[in-house]
């Protein structure tokens, strides 16, 4: 429980790990440069602020030194130098601001784009795909993998170009100040920036380490005060008590050794780069004692060496942030490239200027729906047959009702009609034609489904009942909701049609929920009606109004239901009853029940007598 909640909140928030910087894997990068490929006109711009302010930044140190030596050689000129000076930040400034501003713009709008495709991609995935995912990971590729990039756009590559331009840049100009002192310089410093990275990395694993032991010592004190009772009534109390002691203990024992490494890494960096410091302000000062060099120029020289220290050491970080922006890539890649259904999620203005493609005519003396020697077992399950060689013919308009022990493959048989998963032997007809050549999304609109749980979503009832659909009157909706047994409780609502539910409206009974979801049915008219167990979570009262309701959207249609309680599908024109994945008895409730031994007389018996 406890892992489970960690898992869960650990995968919530971060991106999807980091991946190494291979030649292969930032060409696949490029396949996102058409969402960046409208805004290439600011982006370059962007680029080119880029390159202008860390050519400012560049020149400031440069007349930093100048102004210095001024004081001594040309003290005429030191007023103008310092204008030029501010002259020099003011530039950068300006260059900075659109900088920032050109790049955000880009990113924002590439990522939207990006994100909306993404979203696009993703709705129409087959039902497989989101069992294999946990919701959080998904909403991952959407949120943090998508902000690692846009962190990329905005701020890792602009820091990237202006590290580059300030080593390489710096590095000229030092080796024309003083091409002694830099290679002097360039044998001290790198070495210790480099040092510093790898120590600095070390400490945060370390940290993490000791983060990560602290949440394992919380998690003992959750659960055992989350299952306190139980704690109690077996006298765990001690047991508990040592494992926190156990935990907290480990957590000081790496807090204590992590303080150690973050004292030694002070000394470091006070020894090391001061050190380097003093060293090269030492080497310079005797420059200046034999006349090679100015003191203005040591004092850029010591500023410039500050700079390409500064990049060097933030060059690691870069290539961190690089390596997580190629995972983020990497994962987002692999869900465009995961084929969906044959379905299109438009938005909605494309949509009504579309001719939806039309089902098939029903071909002659045909049922509704004929399964055929069916077979299947789920893709996570493949070793676990769920159907085997089922046969079941579903006669237009007539009503089907499937029983049989939980897990004999009801709610599968319902699935394989939805095409939520396709079977791998045997075939499923409608009204003759196979089903898998069926246009997807005209089939399901002549589907509804009302399953055990009726999932809202937040929104107001009329959206709820409308859901998928527009351009509805709410004489339709009232008219439904009235055939639904629904209007009675819709209208008690102060707000009426317009009442919020979902998380942060009313909370809405079983019961209600189910005549929402039958209101919802009904307004769509559809030719073939799924009820997976609608009525088996509700307490009897609410059971009668909603069987009720049910009776009322199941006639003139077909309908397949299954059913927990016998007593509701006595009348059905057949009962099928299941078995391990097959049908074992078909017949009306009179013939099942004249059978000796049969399956169903006992499920009956089963039921009544408790
Ligand atoms: N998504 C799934 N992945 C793997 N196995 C599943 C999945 N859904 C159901 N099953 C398994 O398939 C079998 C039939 O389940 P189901 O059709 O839900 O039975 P019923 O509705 O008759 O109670 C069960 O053994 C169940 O564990
Ligand atoms: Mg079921």
């Amino acid at each position: 429980m406890a892992q489970h909640r960690r898992g869960s909140a650990a995968s919530s928030n971060e991106g999807s790990p980091k991946k190494p910087l291979r030649w292969n894997s930032l060409r696949r990068m490029g396949r996102l440069y058409p969402y960046v490929r409208p805004y290439r006109g600011e982006f370059a711009l962007g680029l080119v602020m880029l390159l202008l302010s860390s050519a400012t930044n560049l020149a400031f140190p440069g007349l930093l030194g100048g102004l210095v030596d001024a004081t001594e050689k040309a003290p005429g000129t030191l007023n103008t130098l310092a204008l030029q000076l501010a002259g020099i930040l003011v530039l950068q400034a300006v260059f900075s601001f659109f900088r920032i501003v050109l790049f955000e713009r880009v990113a924002e709008r590439a990522l939207a784009s990006l994100r909306q495709a993404m979203y696009r991609h993703l709705i129409v995935l087959p039902l497989p795909y989101f069992h294999e995912k946990r919701v959080g990971e998904l909403t991952n590729r959407l949120q943090s993998d998508i902000g690692v990039l846009q962190e990329t756009f905005t701020t890792t590559l602009a820091e990237f170009i202006r590290q580059v331009v300030v080593i390489g840049g710096g590095l000229a100009l030092l080796t024309y100040t003083s091409p002694q002192l830099t290679v002097f310089m360039l044998a001290v410093l790198p070495v210790v920036v480099v040092l510093a990275v790898v120590f600095g990395s070390r400490i945060r694993k370390y940290s993490k380490k000791v983060q990560d032991a602290s949440a394992e010592s919380n998690a003992v004190v959750e659960e055992a005060l989350q299952g306190i009772a139980t704690v109690k009534a077996f006298s765990g109390e001690s047991f508990e008590w040592s494992r926190y002691e156990t935990r907290t203990n480990t957590v000081a024992q790496l807090a204590i050794k992590s303080g150690i490494l973050r004292g030694a890494f002070a000394s470091f960096l006070i020894l090391g780069l001061f050190g380097a410091l003093v060293a090269v302000v030492w080497k310079g000062t005797t420059l200046i004692a034999t006349g090679e060099l100015a003191t203005g120029q040591l004092v850029s020289f010591v500023i410039y060496s500050g700079f390409i220290g500064g990049s060097i050491g933030g060059m690691a970080d870069v290539y961190a942030r690089l390596q997580k922006a190629v995972g983020a890539t990497e994962a987002l890649l692999d869900m465009l490239d995961t084929p969906t259904e044959p379905l299109d999620a438009r938005p909605p203005n494309e949509l009504k200027n579309m001719q939806p493609e039309a089902l098939p005519e029903p071909l002659p003396n045909t049922p509704h729906l004929a399964f055929s020697d069916v077979s299947f077992s789920y893709p996570a399950r493949p070793d676990l047959p769920v159907l085997q060689h089922l046969s079941l013919s579903v006669p237009r308009g007539g009503q089907i009702a499937l029983v049989g022990a939980s897990g004999a493959g009801k709610s599968t048989l319902i699935q394989l009609i939805l095409r939520f998963h396709q079977p791998q032997s045997g075939s499923i007809h409608w009204f003759g034609h196979p089903l898998e050549t069926l246009p997807l999304a005209e089939l399901r609109r002549t589907l509804a489904l009302v399953p055990q749980e009726v999932v809202l979503f937040s929104g107001t009832l009329r959206e709820n009942i409308a859901y998928g659909l527009t351009g509805t009157t709410d004489e339709a909706l009232l008219e439904v909701a009235a055939q639904a047994n629904a209007l009675e409780f819709i209208q008690s609502f102060p707000q009426g049609l317009d009442t919020l539910v979902g998380e942060r409206g009313v909370q809405l009974s079983g019961g209600q929920r189910q005549r929402i979801a039958i209101a919802r049915a009904l307004l769509r008219n559809p030719s073939l009606l799924l009820l997976d167990e609608a009525t088996s979570a509700l307490d009897s009262e609410s059971e009668s109004l909603v069987q009720d309701a049910l009776q009322r959207l199941m006639a003139g249609r077909t309908s397949v239901v299954v059913a927990h309680r016998l007593s509701t599908v006595r009348n059905a024109d057949a009962i099928a009853v299941f078995h391990k994945g097959q049908v074992v008895e078909l017949g009306t409730h009179e013939e099942l029940l004249a059978l000796p031994n049969g399956r169903y007389r006992k499920l009956l018996d089963k039921q009544l007598h408790g």
